[in-house]
């Protein structure tokens, strides 16, 4: 009996060992079901290390991670990937930091900037992003090919820093442990408090059943070229944040959150101070009767609740509509879920219900022709632009205090009245918005003195807004008695 149960050892032992040494094999974490289904499919090539609650760590080999991939091709049962087994079973017992108060104070002040950003989002932009991605053929993380797109964005999004002017933006890669393929990261300072983080994100990897054809137009050339436009809306607007920003383009999520794991982390053990991460991925096929599905697990409440309220304030109706649901990712199924392990706010705002959404994606068939337009997608646009706009806040130190201190404006017997004459530059038109941020006027200025009527506008506070060119201006608020 005893020699049996030896034998039975060292058998075990030996089988173990024979995946062990395997350098592919892979730690990682995934749902407790997840788990015990792959375990039954490959006994001999899954070991479950430690369960706790819903989830478990999880040793596999290099072909349980492909047969994961390909079980279910549409949204497979996800992993996220481990350095170690050390870190997979911290990874269960890690617990929600809690979030200081102070951070959860989310405000809607900036229609002012806001409402004139959502007419600046070009629907073609975005179409013209995405298919500049699927034309790579494959963005897969371990292709030498997915290096080239790294730096293919990264010069793309310098060229806009530089077109608009802006000095204060900056586009770095962010090399990886667990991949070859680079992040991109764009940084857009923060002029009163550069050290508070807003970040948005999406990933720049794609995947397929045959990753030498994984064109990922929805899954995630959407989100990239999504946020890439919201961003060029910011540089139009002459935006200019008080806290920085920042626009993610990870490196190979689809093998399990690698590029995002990195970066949280590194930002954790750094302490950086970051207020708040919104994920887009998959934003632009229309599979719901709601445009918006936000996803409530493995993300934040306060911060799911605020991008409810910022459509609630800024999409109710018309032109610039947005309707909105929730629904359950059941894992920890995209870059969102990298930051809330590492104790931050994320959100994680869908393209439809989860199981309505994009049939096509890791497959060959995630192209851009299944949806046709970007108009999807541009609702995520706009949602991406209030997000950033409205947690970053503006700074008035886009122009020099001279410059602000030199325009002198009141109203008086129902006119605007401007005295420029101070100012050492021209301006070339004032516009009024209301208190809303409806653009209510837009005149000319030929000359440094003058005045406007405003005798058909009902009495209430406005903001004037004094164009200089794209990248100046300055606003100072009025009273129309
Ligand atoms: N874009 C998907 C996530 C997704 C797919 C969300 C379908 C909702 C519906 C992402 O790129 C992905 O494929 N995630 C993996 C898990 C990840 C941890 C590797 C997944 O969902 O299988
Ligand atoms: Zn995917």
């Amino acid at each position: 009996m005893k020699k049996l149960h030896l034998i039975t050892l060292v058998v075990l032992l030996l089988s173990f060992n024979s995946f062990a040494q395997d350098s592919k094999s892979i730690y990682a974490t995934m749902s407790l079901s997840d788990a015990l289904e792959l375990k039954k499919d490959l006994p001999d090539e899954v070991e479950i290390l430690e369960k706790r609650r819903n989830e478990a760590a999880v040793f596999f080999t290099d072909h349980a991670g492909h047969y994961l991939h390909d079980k279910v091709l549409v949204h497979g049962p996800g992993y996220i990937f481990k350095n170690s087994e050390e870190d997979a079973i911290a990874a269960l017992y890690k617990e929600a930091k809690e979030i200081p108060a102070n951070k959860m104070a989310f405000t809607i002040t900036e229609d002012a900037l806001v409402n004139p950003a959502l007419d600046l989002i070009n629907t073609q932009n975005i179409e013209d992003h995405i298919l500049e991605l699927e034309s790579y053929g494959t963005r897969y993380h371990a292709y030498p090919i997915a290096i080239d797109v790294a730096n293919d964005l990264k010069d793309k999004w310098e060229a806009m820093a530089v077109q608009y002017g802006r000095s204060d933006v900056s586009v770095r890669l962010f090399n990886h442990v667990n991949t070859n393929m680079p992040s991109v990261i764009m940084t857009i300072e923060g002029a009163e408090t550069p050290d508070e983080f807003v970040v948005v994100g999406g990933h720049l990897d794609s995947t397929s059943s045959n990753n030498n054809n994984a064109p990922g137009a929805d899954d995630d050339a959407s989100g990239i070229a999504t946020m890439t436009e919201s961003v060029r809306a910011l540089f139009e607007l002459g935006f200019v944040p008080n806290r920085t920003i920042e626009i993610m383009a990870y490196a190979a999520e689809e093998i399990g959150l690698v590029g995002s794991a990195e970066i949280a982390e590194e930002y954790a053990d750094n302490d950086v101070d970051v207020i708040s991460v919104v994920q887009f991925d998959m934003t632009n096929y229309n599979g719901s009767a709601i445009d918006v599905s936000f996803i409530t697990d493995y993300t934040n409440g306060t911060l799911n609740s605020f991008l409810m309220e910022l459509i609630d304030h800024y999409n109710a109706d018309g032109i610039h509509e947005i309707t909105y649901g929730t629904s359950l990712c059941n894992y920890g199924c995209s870059d969102h879920a990298s930051w809330t392990s590492e104790g931050y706010m994320a959100s994680f705002p869908f393209e439809a219900n989860f199981g309505q959404h994009n049939g096509n994606i890791h497959s060959p068939g995630d192209t851009f022709s299944v949806s046709g337009t970007a108009n999807h997608a541009a609702k995520f646009s706009k949602l991406c632009t209030e997000y950033l706009i409205e947690s970053a806040k503006s700074s008035l130190l886009s122009v020099d205090d001279a410059l602000v201190n030199s325009v002198s404006v009141i109203t008086q017997n129902g006119q605007l009245i401007y005295n420029l004459e101070a100012a050492a530059i021209d301006f070339t038109s004032v516009i009024l918005y209301d208190i809303q941020g409806k653009k209510v006027l837009e005149t000319p200025i030929t000359s440094k003195n003058g005045s406007v009527s405003t005798q058909s506008f009902t009495k209430g506070i406005y903001i004037a807004t004094f164009i200089v060119d794209t990248n100046t201006s300055v606003s100072k608020k009025l009273i129309i008695k």
